[in-house]
């Protein structure tokens, strides 16, 4: 994801700087681009960063990390579109990632250090809380609750729900690639298929 989240940076003509965790890391992940030591990373202070990393539970413990001493910010690919307020409702969070060709309607409210990876889209009146992440390709209908932690694998869609009601992933649920969510699903279980069923 720190790849991805580094085009992003460049579509915006920004130069983006990636943090390894140490020198093997550093070596290993082979980016031409600066990449600086974790442990170095409070002498850059100045500088606004994301957590371009998937994994929802390792950027869940980062930002806890770095709250107080880092200023996050939200980063947006040029070619994401908006709905009707949409994206000031996303300026007010931190740390959000949007990657190109993203589609939000509009009525959403999205919670800090989410990611929506390439070319989702989001509905209208969905509820999207922290530490959510999309997958490439998924589609979330309109009235979704996405709760804190959940991943959306990549080219799932989840039907949609209503204003009385909305169709709930539950916290730390994780939807497999390609599923179709009909009904609510459980807090940190698994589910795939279509129509998705639990599978852990
Ligand atoms: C659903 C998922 C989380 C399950 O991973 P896992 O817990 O390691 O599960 P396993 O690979 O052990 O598979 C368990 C069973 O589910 C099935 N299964 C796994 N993923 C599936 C999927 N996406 N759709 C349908 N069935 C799936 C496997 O065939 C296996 O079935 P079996 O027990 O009959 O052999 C994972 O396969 C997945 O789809 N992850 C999302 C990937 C993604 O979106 N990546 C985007 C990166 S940005």
């Amino acid at each position: 994801m720190a790849r991805e989240a580094g085009d992003i940076a460049w579509a915006l003509n920004l130069e983006p700087v990636f943090i390894a965790r140490d020198e093997a890391e550093r070596r290993e992940c082979g980016f031409s681009h600066q990449v600086i030591l974790e442990q170095d990373v409070l002498d850059y202070t100045a500088m606004p960063f994301v957590i371009g990393i998937g994994e929802n539970s390792i950027r869940r413990a980062i930002a806890e990390r770095f709250k107080e001493s880092l200023r996050f910010t939200n980063l947006v690919h040029p070619s994401a579109t908006f709905g009707f307020s949409q994206r000031e409702a996303i300026d007010r969070g931190k740390g959000i990632v949007v990657a190109a060709g993203t589609r939000f309607t509009s009525g959403i409210s999205v919670g800090d250090f989410c990611i929506f990876n390439q070319n989702t889209t989001i509905a209208h009146d969905c509820v999207v809380e922290s530490y959510v992440h999309v997958a490439p390709g998924a589609n979330v209908s309109g009235n979704v609750h996405l709760k804190s932690g959940c991943w959306v694998g990549a080219g799932a869609v989840v039907n949609q729900g209503s204003y009385a009601k909305k169709r709930v992933v539950g916290e730390n649920a994780t939807i497999g690639s390609g599923a179709v969510v009909i009904r609510d699903c459980e807090a940190n279980a698994v589910y795939a298929g279509v129509p998705a069923k639990r599978i852990k």
